[in-house]
């Protein structure tokens, strides 16, 4: 883990507090603001594509109407995914979906190392395809065993521990993180279901059961948590000593950090 260093800082979304979530410039952004690591959304098109798309529906981040999962990709295409956002405005080119393949080329392309966290959204009408095109996507660029001199290390997250157990199958180098809401019955935070070495909880999570963090962190579990945007929130996380702050604004909590 990271400890020694300070957490990693991965832009959610993008630098989605600026500019609009899932898009190529929040990404540009966040990597020129010094993100360590991007974090996406995954969903799989009516024809097999995975877009960065975070909402089931098309309404809130777009000008589409309808579900993600029942379009093609040709079809997202037509709509604009920036314009609903005040960062955007003015811009005079539509932007369109962020593809997984697009997002995972850049920074192949970016002359810097970038760690790259994926979330698999699930419940989702394509089941375990999602993972599945998802491992495949991965192989084609090399990416299904990170080594630790990579420039773009890949890592997994789902609240869905079926999503995880499926990486695990199809993938076992590739590093997961179980994403908590709330803890649910069953889960044994010291030992996480299906090899995942990492918890995700949610801040709000940390803020009402401190007690998780030493939880994970006994069973040497990695603690990446989200969306920590607030200046008592990114103080409380950085007091918790965690391995990763997920946010929506990469340069305030690099500003915190000294970085
Ligand atoms: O990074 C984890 C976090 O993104 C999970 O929640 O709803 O923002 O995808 P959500
Ligand atoms: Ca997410």
């Amino acid at each position: 883990m990271t400890a020694a260093a300070g957490p990693l800082v991965f832009a959610h979304r993008g630098a989605s507090a600026d500019l609009p979530e899932h898009t190529l410039v929040a990404y540009e952004r966040a990597l020129a603001d010094g993100a360590d690591g991007l974090e996406c959304d995954v969903r799989l098109t009516r024809d097999g594509h995975l877009v960065c798309v975070h909402d089931r529906r098309l309404d809130r981040t777009s000008t589409g109407r309808g579900l993600v999962s029942a379009r093609t990709l040709a079809e997202l295409d037509q709509y604009d995914f920036g314009s609903w956002h005040p960062g955007a405005r003015g811009a005079v080119e539509r932007v369109p979906v962020l593809t997984l393949d697009r997002l995972v080329r850049t920074v192949l392309d970016g002359a810097r190392p970038v760690r790259l966290l994926i979330e698999t959204k699930h419940p989702s009408r394509y089941g375990s395809d999602v993972e599945r095109r998802l491992v495949a996507l991965l192989s084609r660029y090399g990416l299904t065993r990170p080594g630790p001199r990579d420039q773009v290390r890949v890592t997994v997250m789902s609240f869905s521990p079926l999503a995880l157990r499926r990486i695990q199958a199809l993938a076992p180098r590739l590093p997961t993180v179980l994403l908590l809401e709330v803890v649910p019955p069953g889960i044994r935070l010291r030992r996480l279901p299906f090899g995942a070495r990492v918890g995700g909880p949610a801040v709000d999570l940390v803020r009402a059961r401190p007690a998780i963090v030493e939880a994970l962190r006994s069973g040497g579990n990695g603690i990446y948590v989200w969306t920590v945007n607030e200046p008592a929130d990114i103080d409380l996380v950085i007091g918790h000593g965690v391995d990763g702050i997920i946010t929506d604004r990469p340069r305030a909590v690099l500003d915190r950090l000294g970085r």
